[in-house]
């Protein structure tokens, strides 16, 4: 819209491109026709900076979303930022996928632990300093099929070993340590040399105790995540094995339990929690305070 179009404006008040502006304002005066323009579009280019960003977020985030989707979908390869998957440092922390629960699973709970196991692998890959050696062990048709099917370049991961064999045929019981919430042993540190197992299971809670069981069974050491240490979860302190997954991803990367729950555990399960630390801070405080008011008191007496 020119200038000239909108002379017919009652008084002083005038609109450039839908913006009102006062002519007499005197950062207007003097100014030529192009130059009233520039500034007026200047104006308004810094007056929506604001709703540009949050546009420009928004529209990041749904990027990211489709190309989760389709990488879930198994349509595209997961992105490796870095290091590549090819250059990537693998350290001296293994992790096993224990892949033998697929009778224990319905169909969509199958579907459940494929997405699981290629976020897994797709945070494995994307490690910031170093990722851990990760093997998938009794993988059966079932779960092969379900992979080839909806996850079709899974054929292409790279640094990942994939076996029919139970993990107790391949690995040293002396190192492999079984991580199950419902161990009585916590893991307060992930040790190289050493290899976690995982239970590659969606179950929604049915199955207490079957990883703890089946380790105790084969005289494998057991460890929970010391969640409780940190956060005082309002829900069971179950995780998928993913977030399980990224939570030691993380840990190697920070060695900070409370950054990497606080990283990974989603913002659902947070919503009812408690940082116990920050408990024993505000409880200090108080403490303090009333430590302080009860000398004044004293004082004042
Ligand atoms: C959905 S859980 C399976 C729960 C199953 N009922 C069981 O017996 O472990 C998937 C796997 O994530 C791991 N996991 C989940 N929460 C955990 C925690 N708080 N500490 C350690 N490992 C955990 C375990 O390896 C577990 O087998």
């Amino acid at each position: 819209m020119s200038l000239e179009e909108q002379k017919d404006n009652k008084g002083n008040i005038r609109t450039y491109q839908g913006r009102e502006y006062d002519i007499t304002d005197p950062k207007y005066a003097g100014l030529s026709k192009n130059a009233l323009k520039k500034l007026l579009r200047d104006e308004i280019w810094e007056e929506n900076r604001a709703q540009r960003t949050k546009d420009k977020r928004e529209k990041l985030k749904q990027r990211k979303r489709e190309r989760r989707q389709m990488e879930d979908a198994g349509l595209l390869e997961p992105l490796p930022k870095k290091p590549k998957s090819k250059n990537m440092t693998v350290g001296k922390v293994g992790v096993v996928f224990d892949c033998a629960f697929s009778s224990l699973m319905i169909d969509k709970e199958i579907s459940s632990l494929r997405q699981q196991i290629a976020r897994s692998y797709s945070a494995n890959v994307r490690a910031k300093n170093e990722s851990m050696k990760m093997t998938l062990t009794s993988v059966d048709d079932v779960l092969t099929k379900e992979l080839d099917a909806k996850a079709p370049t899974w054929k292409n991961w790279r640094n990942i070993e994939v076996t029919s064999e139970p993990y107790i045929e391949k690995f040293n019981k002396e190192n492999l340590v079984y991580l199950t919430a419902d161990s009585e042993n916590v893991a307060h540190e992930l040790e190289e040399g050493k290899t976690y197992i995982l239970g590659a299971i969606v179950d929604k809670n049915r199955y207490k105790n079957l990883c703890k069981n089946k380790a105790d069974e084969q005289g494998i050491k057991t460890a929970r995540l010391p969640i409780g240490d940190y956060i005082r979860l309002a829900s069971r302190k179950v995780l998928t094995v993913n977030q399980v997954m990224e939570i030691m991803i993380k840990w190697l990367d920070c060695h900070n339990w409370e950054e990497a729950f606080m990283d990974v555990i989603p913002g659902r399960k947070l919503k009812d929690s408690e940082l116990i630390n920050q408990h024993k801070e505000d409880a200090e405080d108080e403490e303090k305070e009333s430590n302080d008011e009860a000398e004044e008191n004293k004082n004042n007496e």
